[in-house]
């Protein structure tokens, strides 16, 4: 059986500069996976080339045994791909409800918009408490979790999480990781971090991604437990 996602020698340049060399990767169905990479590596821009937001170059994107190229970004959304961006980027003079509801905008997720809210509310309960809210008055934690409430909105099949960690406390992380870990396993993630214990905890299989290529490719246990990758990624 094919992978859910499939990514085959895929080279992704910014303008005229190349930041990606020959990424092959593979997520199965049911899977959590992480790109691990400091700042610069190229984590974003690869989430960009899935998302088709930046086309890659050479190489090819397959999602559910179908090729992705020549896609537009919003007809890979409606596939059923989802993408919670660095930074959150909630719409901040809207309220919560009304970016849940922005969500929501494929066609394979509009007619279940009440059912899938109800489900968003009940991973997050802080959403309903703040639903009339307008989304720049949440703390950076809330709007995280308003940003993968939003993505979880579209139904998608495979969550792409980028910087999940990034300014938030350790123990908000902690808990949006929990739930997270606790969504339905039919959902495919795969996340992004510089969070590298947390997303190695997180996930069942991991790569290292160092400026624009993958190094190093392993069961996250087997990662976490590498004494190099401790020195270099966890200061240990
Ligand atoms: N909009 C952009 N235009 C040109 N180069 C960019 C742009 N954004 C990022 N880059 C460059 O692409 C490389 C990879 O960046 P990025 O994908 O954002 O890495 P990461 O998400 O791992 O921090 C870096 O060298 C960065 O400077
Ligand atoms: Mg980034």
């Amino acid at each position: 059986m094919a992978a859910l996602l499939e990514v085959s020698h895929v080279d992704v340049c910014r303008g005229e500069t190349q930041v990606l060399w020959d990424i092959c990767l593979a997520v199965e169905k049911g899977e959590r996976v992480a790109i691990l990479g400091s700042n610069g590596a190229g984590k974003t821009s690869f989430l960009a080339a899935v998302t088709g937001a930046i086309p890659p170059a050479r190489g090819e994107i397959r999602f559910d045994g179908r090729s992705l190229a020549g896609m537009r970004p919003h007809a890979i959304t409606g596939l059923g791909i989802a993408l919670v961006p660095e930074g959150r980027r909630v719409y901040k003079e809207m309220s919560v409800r009304e970016n849940l509801e922005m969500g929501a905008f494929p066609k394979r997720a509009r007619g279940s918009l009440k059912e899938t809210m109800a489900h968003v509310v009940e991973l997050f309960p802080i959403l309903a408490k703040r639903k009339d809210q307008p989304a720049g008055t949440l703390s950076g934690g809330e709007q995280q979790m308003l940003a993968i409430g939003r993505a979880l909105m579209s139904r998608p099949r495979l969550l792409l999480v980028d910087e999940l960690s990034l300014g938030l406390a350790p123990m908000v992380t902690k808990t949006i990781y929990r739930t997270l870990s606790a969504l339905e396993h039919d959902l495919t993630i795969l996340l992004v971090e510089q969070n590298v214990e947390q997303a190695l905890h997180f996930s069942q299989r991991a790569h290292i991604l160092e400026s624009g290529r993958l190094i190093r490719t392993g069961d996250s246990a087997d990662l976490m437990a590498d004494a190099g990758i401790r020195r270099a990624y966890l200061g240990m």
